[in-house]
């Protein structure tokens, strides 16, 4: 049911990851996968097409709310309210929404590392960047709780949270989360959650009793959450997220800004996230196994290839943390350009971080194979 696009097909359908590199270097960087659209997207865009729908979006929120509260209830037993999703462009437009609308004054707290334009955006919407360090080698991760304490009586009351996390790969834990919650209410603070790799959750590595997601706002009802099927669904150029609050105040408050505030989502992406969220089960589970299988290969060939790297467990997403400092090259990511293959330097998600590299492992088996070889004569050639 996965279908691997071949390098022709994939350079025309990601013309940013594809088409950033030379051509013969195999793209391992952006976080999009080398596979052909689900089924049921390809027909509800081909449809919209043939009807010509690309006119203005709707107002309202054209289903999208609905049907993601319905995924929510059948994948993870939780779900807001079908009318608590507002429409956005993208997940970071959503976050910069929120900050500027919602949040309360005050500096934001991230944790690094991080997905670079968390850091973009707290400085975009004028605010200070609290960093609050993950250990991005220890086998655990976990949110550091009482630097997070630290920095909310020191007067930030935001927190970016990344769950699952890019680029560690890891799925916090409920009582974890239900410890932030507590901290976010002693202080009036607010949690921003994203959640956009929250259905990429990926088998137990023992294959029993492995971490389960937690929606953020199952814990805490004065979270916000910004999340879209675009990860998972390969749809990022389509432009279309949502924000869920479950106050109706909120709610309403969102969808009263400014146009301006709030107008890059666009029909054709509103209607391929209703048919994701809606009409792709069966598509998503093809794809989680075949995630499973990628990173079952990519444990083998870091084995045989690179025996000195280390992968962190990689609960989620498919986008694999490594540690090479073993190898001695402050930017591994670089060496592996000139050998031909382009994956994500670690300093991009941690300034000043050597020795690390972000590797997406969502492409063929063969093509996995090529990126770590190629990693593997350029680190130790
Ligand atoms: C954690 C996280 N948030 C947001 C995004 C980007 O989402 P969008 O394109 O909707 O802004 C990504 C993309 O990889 C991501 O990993």
């Amino acid at each position: 049911m996965i279908v691997d696009l071949t390098d022709e097909q994939a350079r025309a359908a990601l013309p940013l990851k594809w088409g950033a590199v030379e051509p013969g270097v195999v793209p391992a960087w952006v976080a999009e996968m080398d596979y052909a659209l689900a089924p049921p997207v390809v027909a509800a865009l081909t449809d919209a097409v043939r009807r010509g729908t690309a006119g203005y979006p709707p107002f309202g929120d054209g289903g999208v709310g609905a049907t993601f509260a319905g995924f929510a209830q059948r994948h993870w037993g939780w779900s807001p309210p079908d009318d608590a999703s507002v429409v956005v462009g993208d997940v970071i437009a959503g976050i910069r929404l929120v900050l500027e609308v919602l949040c309360p004054p005050g500096p934001v707290v991230v944790p690094l590392p991080c997905y670079p334009p968390f850091r973009d955006v707290v400085a975009i919407a004028g605010r200070e960047m609290v960093a609050v360090e993950l250990d991005p080698d220890a086998t655990d991760a976990a949110l550091d709780l009482a630097a997070i304490e630290d920095a909310f009586r020191a007067g930030a009351r935001t927190l970016l949270l990344c769950n699952p996390h890019n680029p560690l790969g890891r799925v916090p834990r409920r009582a974890e989360l239900e410890a932030l919650a507590a901290l976010a209410r002693r202080y009036d603070a607010r949690v921003v959650a994203d959640e956009i790799h929250g259905p990429l959750v990926l088998p137990g590595l023992q294959r029993t009793n492995g971490p389960v997601f937690t929606p953020y706002l199952s814990v805490d009802e004065r979270g916000i959450l910004v999340t879209s099927p675009s990860k998972t669904f390969n749809t990022a150029g389509l432009h279309t997220a949502q924000v869920v609050v479950l106050d109706p105040a909120e709610q309403a408050r969102l969808r009263g800004v400014p146009l301006p505030q709030n107008h890059a989502y666009s029909p054709l992406g509103m209607i391929a996230a209703v048919a994701s969220w809606r009409d792709c089960d069966d598509w998503h589970a093809a794809l989680v196994r075949r995630l499973d299988e990628q990173r079952a290969l990519l444990a083998d060939l870091l084995a045989a290839h690179l025996p000195e790297a280390r992968m962190r467990p990689l609960e989620a997403t498919y986008l694999a943390w490594l540690d090479l400092r073993a190898y001695g090259h402050d930017d591994p990511a670089a060496a592996g350009l000139e050998h031909g293959v382009r994956v994500a330097p670690g300093a991009d998600y941690q300034p000043g971080l050597a020795g690390h590299a972000r590797l997406n492992l969502a492409t063929s088996p063969e093509r996995l194979e090529t990126i770590v070889g190629r990693l593997a004569k350029a680190l130790t050639g």
